[in-house]
């Protein structure tokens, strides 16, 4: 879907958290947006002791949003890394947004604000790649049910963050996380927020070890899935 337009179906909740109303659901928590996202993707998927002495490593991501989870990462991967290692995000998202709602959507963490204004200075909805020296960061504007199919990455870690299944039950379709599992290197891993019974289903059938951790604040339990 080249060109799509930014998604316009987007309201502003409490702490100005970004609420899809095509979804009925917000982007990250209302409470602290970069504490869920460290708790549950970065923790979930044993980072940074996962890319220890690797010179480079690859993350996908179901859901690019307003990119809180890619600046995150970066920040993390930027700290830790070893010298000169490159990392890659590949990231797919159906609806992107404009960079004025990105903008206003990261405005709240002063700690990732530099690399918030790198990405907001160079976004565009219509995705591509985007290259930060220490990242290369390519997002696919598309259907992830249409587009994983046929991408060709292996991915060490995966970011699964679709809204909530009841919501947005495309992005947790058996089918896709099968796909996920086939583009997953071996011994990587998947996090996501939700321990929805179906969710953890379909991970093991597709392939994966799954295990529920804590969640993030109020969520009881989220799911962690590793390649044997
Ligand atoms: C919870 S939000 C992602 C939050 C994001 N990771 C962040 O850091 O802000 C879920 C995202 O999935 C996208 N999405 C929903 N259905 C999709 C589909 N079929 N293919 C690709 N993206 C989809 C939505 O547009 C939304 O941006």
């Amino acid at each position: 879907m080249p060109n799509a337009p930014p998604e316009t179906s987007l309201a502003w909740d409490s702490n100005d958290t970004p609420r899809s109303k095509r979804f009925g659901d917000t982007y990250f928590s209302a409470e602290d947006g970069l504490a869920e996202t460290r708790h549950v993707f970065l923790a979930g998927n044993r980072l940074p002791d996962a890319w220890a002495g690797r010179a480079h490593f690859h993350i996908a991501e179901l859901g690019f949003g307003s990119g809180l989870n890619v600046l995150a990462v970066r920040e993390l991967w930027q700290r830790t890394r070893a010298p000169g290692a490159v990392l890659t995000v590949t990231s797919f998202e159906r609806y992107p947004l404009s960079t004025a709602q990105m903008t206003r959507a990261l405005a709240r963490w002063p700690e990732i604000a530099p690399l918030a204004a790198e990405l907001t200075a160079i976004w565009t909805p219509e995705g591509g790649e985007f290259d930060f020296g220490d990242t290369l960061l390519r997002v696919m504007i598309s259907d992830a049910r249409a587009e994983l199919p046929s991408w060709r990455g292996t991915a060490d870690a995966w970011f699964l963050d679709g809204f909530a299944p009841a919501r947005n039950a495309e992005m947790w379709e058996p089918g896709l996380l099968r796909a996920v599992f086939e583009r997953t290197a071996r011994g990587g891993t998947a996090a996501t927020f939700t321990a929805a019974g179906e969710v953890r289903r379909s991970l093991a059938g597709a392939g994966f070890l799954v295990e529920k951790r804590p969640g993030f604040g109020p969520k009881r339990d989220m799911t962690v899935a590793r390649h044997p």
